[in-house]
């Protein structure tokens, strides 16, 4: 009884043939490749993990490290915040090649910040591109927010603002900051505010494109299933956008914490509802009552089974991916842990099938991530 009320798996009925958007180009990764520090992150294979979860091949994507920082967000904090200054002053920056010539062609626009909400990452990526583009950076966070994400994002010079309540609350403050000399970078839509959160969407797309890179080049075939964490739903929106155009569509699988499973909730009510909080998972980036309304009709179409997982099932994840050298936080390892429940649920990935998950963070709240693996520090 207890295993099956720590795990929820259902068919999405609203699953059809989702609409992608176009054009759809690889204009994020060539804005990616020109950041610092940017490379293709790993794709691994994990014949042990494969095993394990009966299945042919499990390709991990590997998001621990991406342009300097601990997550993926940045791909799309990075994109829709150029986009956004682009369209702010009306042309492209620059010309420029490196970020010191992107900054030095926005002199004349100081002062000037970026504001968003967040769970963390997202926060610490907007702060982090502020940053690299000489503006301030002001963040709202959800009170409970481990202090550990609250000094990454402080550390990027932004200030951090605690806002009373849940994600959704943090998201209606950050909204109050826009102004002439303030843009808003959410990842999150509401009504009237959709350019930027799409722009985040397709700032997601380079961990794709550097999927079909790679794979291409090791010979392989695109996969039969990609296992996605959800908050929001912006990086399942980017996962259907991506994988839908292929011959051969995978079968995407959407991975939410029991409690904070708004997707799931929205699908079974046919419509958009708001899953209350508080939202208290150690899976924290994917504590979100309610999914973007951007990303809501490539997520209700595409994704083919939702899956919602307790804490217990993510620390697992954690230690499963630690065990064969992958740092994974909680959040990061959800897709992994998605995958298990499916299993434990009579195997619904057939035993050939390659499947890819992607892990889409490092530990960001280190003393938890010691907690999970059984070790502290001394
Ligand atoms: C590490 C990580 N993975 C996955 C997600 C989920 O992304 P989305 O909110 O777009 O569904 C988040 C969101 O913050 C995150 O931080």
């Amino acid at each position: 009884m207890a295993a099956a009320a720590a795990t929820t798996v259902v068919a999405n009925p609203l699953a059809g043939r989702p609409e992608v958007w176009s054009p759809y180009t690889r204009a994020p990764l060539e804005l990616h490749r020109r950041l610092p520090q940017y490379q293709a992150t790993r794709l691994l294979s994990a014949p042990r993990l494969a095993e394990r979860h009966g299945v042919g091949e499990l390709l991990i994507k590997c998001e621990m490290s991406r342009l300097g920082l601990m997550s993926f967000k940045i791909l799309g904090a990075s994109w829709a915040s150029y986009q956004a200054v682009a369209g702010h002053i009306g042309r492209e920056p620059g010309p420029w090649s490196t970020v010191a010539e992107l900054a030095a062609s926005l002199e004349g626009l100081r002062p000037f910040a970026l504001a968003a909400a967040t769970d963390g990452n997202h926060g610490k990526a907007v702060a982090h591109m502020a940053r690299l583009l000489g503006f301030e950076a002001r963040i709202f966070v959800p009170e409970g927010t481990a202090p550990a994400r609250i000094e990454a994002i402080s550390d990027e010079g932004a200030s951090v603002t605690v806002v009373a309540g849940d994600y959704e609350d943090a998201v209606a403050r950050s909204a109050e900051e826009a102004g002439p000399r303030c843009l808003v970078i959410s990842d999150t839509s509401w009504p009237g505010y959709e350019r930027v959160p799409r722009w985040v969407i397709e700032g997601y797309s380079t961990m794709f494109w550097e999927v079909d890179d790679r794979l291409q080049a090791t010979g392989r075939r695109a996969p039969d299933v990609v296992v996605v964490p959800v908050g929001v739903g912006a990086l399942a929106a980017a996962t259907v956008n991506h994988w839908s155009r292929h011959e051969v569509a995978p079968t995407i699988v959407g991975v939410e914490p029991l409690g904070a499973n708004c997707v799931m909730a929205s699908a079974l009510a046919g419509q958009m509802v708001t899953v209350p909080g508080p939202h208290r998972s150690v899976m924290a980036g994917l504590n979100c009552g309610r999914p973007s309304a951007v990303a809501w009709p490539l997520v209700s179409a595409g994704l083919r089974t939702l899956v919602a997982v307790d804490d217990e099932r993510a620390r697992r994840a954690v230690r499963d991916l630690a065990a064969i050298g992958v740092e994974a936080g909680e959040t990061g390892a959800a897709a992994l842990a998605g995958l298990s429940a499916l299993q434990a649920r009579g195997g619904a990935v057939a035993a050939d099938a390659t499947v890819l998950v992607l892990c889409t963070e490092g530990p960001t709240d280190p003393a938890e991530w010691r907690r999970t693996l059984g070790v502290e520090l001394v």
